[in-house]
C-alpha cells in the first residue's frame, strides 16, 4: 500500500440507527399496552443489553432486525427480573432502566455491567430517583457510586430537579420514573441535552411542558403506542462526514442522518473548521428532522469549542479532535469535564493517543489543545475498549500517509458493528485497518448467523467449519480468541492460577483478526499463529481462561462485530444465549460423552481408539463438562441436533438444508 496515493472518497453511507432513539423505542414500546412497530431499530451491543433486560422483564421483543413488533402490555405487566441486567457497555441501559425500575412498585433488579460501565458514576441517576424515594443501592466496593447497584421501585413522590449540566440520560431516568409512579416530575438544565424522550412521549400522547432549558412531566399520564422509524445516528455519521473532509478528492452523500438541533452540533463545529457540508431533501419524520448531507474535502483550520456547544457534539469530540490534528492551526477544547466519564476518559484516552501518535496535544481538566499538522502519524493506538477511540483512530489512520492499528477494533459494535466494512467501503481496500477487508456484501443487508454451540468435544468446530464452507460464507471459531489470550497468558511463564482476567485482557491488544476468504482469523501480534493456539499448554488452560466473565466479554464482542459485517457460521460457547441471542438460526449439537470422547481421540491420535483409552478421555470430559456446566445450555430457540448415531456429513447437510432456508427467509 503507497500511502502517499491521495484519497478519493466516494460513496452512499447510510449509518446505522440512532442509539439514543433505539433504546427509547424499546422502553416506551415496551411501558405501552399494545402494538409498537419499530423499523431501522440499531442492532448494536448496547441496544441488544437494552432489549434483553426489558424482555427478562416479561416484555415480548422479538429478535432484533430491521422491522420488528414489539408487543407491550403495560405497566403493570412488567415483573421483576430473575437475574441481574447485564447493562455490557451501555450507560444509557443502566441509567434510563434505573428510572424504570426506580417508580414501578413492589418490583426490583439487580445491574452489572463490564468494567468500563462499572466505573461510571450513577449518583447523578440515583440521587434525585431516591429524592423521590425510590431504594437504590449501590453493592461494589465501599464509596463506589457505580455497578454493581439495586434498584428497588418504591411509591414515589413529584420532583422537581435542577440538575448542574445537561444529561439527557438523567433526564430521560426521571422521566421514566414520573411516568411510572405516577408523579409530577420537573427537570431543569443549565443547557438543553438531547430531546429525543421528550419527542417520542410527545407522539405517544403524553403532554409535556417544555421550555429552553426545562422539562415537565405532570402526574397521571399513560404511554401509548406509536410505531418508529428510526433515523440514521448523527454521532455515527460524523464519522464519515470528517473522513470525507479531510479526503483530497470525491464526495461522502450521508443519508437518513438525524438532524435534530439538540444533536447537530458537530457538524457546525466541522463547518466552522472549513468543511463542505450540504444538506439536501431534509424532512420531518416521526417528530424528528431527517435529511441527506453531501461532504466534500476542503482545506481545515483549527476552532474553539465549549459552553452550550458541549452538550450538542459531546459523543463526537474524539473524532473533532482526531480532524483537529489534521488542521491548519490549533483547537480548544473546554467546558467538556464531562467527557472524562464515558466510556473510557476520553480526554486522556485521546491526548495519549494523539501523542504517541506524535501530535502536539495539551491536557486540560476540561478538555484539550490539539495542533495540527501535515506530518505522518503511525503508532498502535489504545482505545480502552471504547467504541468511540476506534472509530476516530481507524478515520485518520485511513489518510493518506498515517499508518495505524487498533488494539480493539470489535469495540465499534458497541454503536456501530459494521463501521469497518462502511470504511472500506467509503475509502477502498487497503487503505483501512486490517481488520476492513470484508469482501464485498451489500451494505444494508441482514448478515446471516448460524450460531452452532454444544459442549467439549461435540463436534461444533469442524461441523461450523465445513457447514461456512458449503454455505459459501466465513466461520467464525470464537474458542480460537480464548486460545490466542491463553498463549500469551502462557508465554510470560506465570502460573495458571495466577492469572486474572485483567491480566489476562491486559494481552487484548495484541490479538486482532483479519477477515479471509473462508475465515475471521485471529492474529497475534499481527500474525496467525494457529498451530501454537492449538498446543497442549493452550488446551489445558484454555478452559480456566474462557470461564472469566470479563474475558467472556471481550471475545464476545470481537465476534459480534465479525458476525456484524458479513455473513457468519460462528461455534463455541454461549454463542446462541449471549454472544449472538440474534441469531436467525441456533444449532445445538449433543453426543453422549463415549462418542465425544472416541471423536475427540481420533483427532488427536489420528487412529481409532481402544476402548481403555476412551474411558479415560471420558472421565476428562466429564470433568470438563462439570466446570464448564453454566455456560453450557441451549438457547431456548435452538435446535439440537444429537450426533450420536448420525455421521458428520449427515449432520451438515441436514445444517446447511436450514441455513439455506433461513437465507431465503432473510433475502428472499
Ligand atoms: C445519551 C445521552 C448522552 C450521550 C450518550 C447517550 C442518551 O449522555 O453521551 O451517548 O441516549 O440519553 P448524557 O446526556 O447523559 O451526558
Amino acid at each position: 500500500m503507497s500511502s502517499a496515493v491521495p484519497l478519493t472518497v466516494k460513496g452512499t453511507i447510510r449509518a446505522p440507527g440512532d442509539k439514543s432513539i433505539s433504546h427509547r423505542a424499546l422502553i416506551f414500546a415496551a411501558m405501552a399496552n399494545g402494538q409498537t412497530r419499530i423499523r431501522d431499530i440499531l442492532p448494536s451491543a448496547d441496544v441488544h443489553a437494552t432489549a434483553a433486560a426489558l424482555r427478562a422483564m416479561g416484555v415480548d421483543i422479538p429478535a432484533l432486525s430491521e422491522d420488528f413488533v414489539v408487543r407491550g402490555r403495560g405497566l403493570d405487566a412488567l415483573h421483576s427480573p430473575e437475574q441481574a441486567f447485564d447493562c455490557a457497555n451501555s450507560g444509557t441501559t443502566t441509567r434510563l432502566l434505573t428510572g424504570l425500575v426506580a417508580g414501578l412498585t413492589g418490583r426490583a433488579a439487580r445491574f452489572e455491567g463490564d468494567a468500563s460501565l462499572s466505573r461510571r458514576p450513577m449518583k447523578r441517576v440515583a440521587a434525585p430517583l431516591s429524592e423521590m424515594g425510590a431504594r437504590i443501592s449501590f453493592e461494589g466496593a465501599a464509596g463506589h457510586d457505580g455497578l454493581p447497584m439495586r434498584v428497588s421501585g418504591q411509591p414515589l413522590k413529584a420532583l422537581r430537579y435542577v440538575n448542574t449540566h445537561a444529561s439527557a440520560q438523567v433526564k430521560g431516568a426521571l422521566l421514566l420514573a414520573g411516568l411510572c409512579g405516577g408523579v409530577d416530575v420537573t427537570i431543569e438544565e443549565p443547557v438543553r441535552s438531547r430531546d429525543h424522550s421528550e419527542r417520542m412521549l410527545a407522539a405517544r400522547g403524553v403532554r409535556l411542558e417544555i421550555t429552553d432549558t426545562s422539562v415537565t412531566l405532570p402526574a397521571g399520564q399513560v404511554v401509548l403506542p406509536a410505531d418508529v422509524v428510526v433515523p440514521s445516528d448523527p454521532s455515527s455519521a460524523t464519522f464519515f462526514a470528517a473522513l470525507a473532509a479531510m479526503a483530497d478528492a470525491g464526495e461522502l452523500r450521508l443519508e437518513n442522518v438525524c438532524l435534530n438541533p439538540t444533536r447537530t452540533g458537530a457538524f457546525d463545529v466541522l463547518r466552522r473548521m472549513g468543511a463542505d457540508i450540504v444538506v439536501e431533501h431534509s424532512a420531518d419524520v416521526g417528530g424528528e428532522l431527517i435529511g441527506t448531507l453531501v461532504v466534500r474535502p476542503s482545506s481545515l483550520v483549527g476552532t474553539q469549542i465549549g459552553g452550550a456547544e458541549i452538550p450538542r457534539c459531546i459523543d463526537e469530540l474524539p473524532i473533532i479532535a482526531c480532524v483537529a490534528a489534521r488542521a491548519r492551526g490549533e483547537t480548544r477544547i473546554t467546558d467538556a469535564r464531562e467527557l472524562r466519564v464515558k466510556e473510557s476518559d476520553r480526554i486522556r484516552a485521546v491526548v495519549d493517543n494523539l501523542r504517541m501518535l506524535g501530535v502536539e496535544v495539551e491536557e486540560f481538566p476540561d478538555g484539550m489543545r490539539v495542533v495540527g499538522s501535515t506530518a505522518p502519524l503511525s503508532g498502535h493506538v489504545v482505545t480502552h475498549g471504547d467504541h468511540r477511540l476506534a472509530m476516530a483512530f481507524g478515520v485518520l489512520g485511513a489518510l493518506p500517509g498515517n499508518h495505524l492499528t487498533i488494539d480493539d477494533p470489535g469495540c465499534v459494535a458497541v454503536s456501530y458493528p459494521a463501521f469497518w466494512r462502511d470504511l472500506t467501503g467509503a475509502v477502498g481496500l487497503g487503505r483501512a485497518p486490517e481488520v476492513a477487508h470484508v469482501g464485498s456484501q451489500s451494505a444494508t443487508a441482514t448478515p446471516l448467523v448460524v450460531a452452532i454451540d454444544g459442549p467439549a468435544a461435540s463436534g461444533k468446530s469442524s461441523t461450523a467449519q465445513w457447514v461456512a464452507q458449503l454455505l459459501d460464507v466465513r466461520h467464525v471459531d470464537s474458542g480460537a480468541f480464548y486460545r490466542a489470550l491463553t498463549f500469551l497468558a502462557t508465554e510470560t511463564g506465570e502460573a495458571p492460577e495466577r492469572w486474572t482476567a485483567e491480566t489476562l485482557l491486559g494481552h487484548a491488544g495484541r490479538v486482532t483478526w483479519r477477515l479471509t476468504e473462508r475465515s475471521v482469523l485471529p492474529l497475534v501480534d499481527g500474525v496467525e499463529r494457529d498451530e501454537a493456539l492449538r498446543g497442549a499448554n493452550v488446551t489445558r488452560n484454555v478452559s480456566r481462561v474462557a470461564s472469566m466473565a470479563p474475558v467472556r466479554r471481550w471475545v464476545n464482542s470481537v465476534v459480534r462485530s465479525a458476525g456484524a459485517a458479513v455473513d457468519v457460521v460462528v461455534d463455541g460457547r454461549d454463542i446462541g444465549t449471549a454472544v449472538f441471542p440474534d441469531a436467525q438460526l441456533k444449532i445445538f449439537l449433543v453426543a453422549d460423552s463415549w462418542e465425544r470422547a472416541r471423536r475427540r481421540l481420533i483427532q488427536r491420535l489420528s487412529r481409532r481408539p481402544n476402548d481403555a483409552e476412551i474411558a479415560e478421555e471420558v472421565e476428562a470430559l466429564v470433568a470438563r463438562d462439570a466446570q464448564d456446566a453454566t455456560q453450557s445450555a441451549p438457547a431456548r430457540d435452538a435446535i439440537t441436533i444429537d450426533t450420536t448415531t448420525v455421521t458428520q456429513e449427515e449432520q451438515v447437510e441436514r445444517i446447511v438444508a436450514l441455513a439455506r432456508a433461513t437465507r431465503e427467509r432473510l433475502r428472499p
